[in-house]
């Protein structure tokens, strides 16, 4: 089966129990996973950690906002505007170059799980690229950069 590129579950309509089972469903059909309105009981870390482990055990480690390796403990790796840290693109108001989540890191990730806690009022999109398409795409421009 080819999976489709993005597939949108309506959060309203999933129990909290069952998010796990619907995450699972949902990756092995699609390679982006959205699910709109689920309002998890209680922490939402802990929720969406939780859930998100069907995938797979999670990593551990963030990227601190000076671009080190931390442990993970209890903490989000926060995408937020703070006007005192335009240093870096996480936190400044510009749109970030297109990049790969977790490219420093040991353990190499299979998904990544961002979680919306409040939308701006305008711009904060995600844009999210198929890394296949680009390797074929790649490996016509020259045999060099495809691998595998
Ligand atoms: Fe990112």
């Amino acid at each position: 089966m080819t999976a489709t590129w993005l597939k949108v579950l309506d959060g309203l309509a999933l129990s909290p129990g069952d998010v796990s089972t619907a995450i699972a469903e949902g990756m092995a059909q699609a390679k982006v996973l959205r699910i709109v309105g689920l309002r998890p009981p209680g922490d939402p870390l802990r929720f969406w950690w939780t859930a998100g482990e069907v995938m797979g055990a999670h990593a551990q480690v963030l990227e601190s906002s000076d671009g080190k390796v931390v442990p993970a403990g209890a903490g989000w790796m926060d995408v937020r505007f703070e006007p005192d840290r335009l240093d870096t693109y996480r936190h400044a108001n510009v749109g970030q170059p297109l990049h790969t989540d977790g490219a420093y890191f040991d353990d190499k990730q299979d998904i990544g799980l961002f979680f919306l806690e409040r939308q701006a009022d305008s711009g904060g999109e995600s844009l999210f690229v198929d890394a296949d398409t680009i390797a074929k795409r790649l490996a016509k421009v020259d045999p060099i950069f495809w691998s595998g």
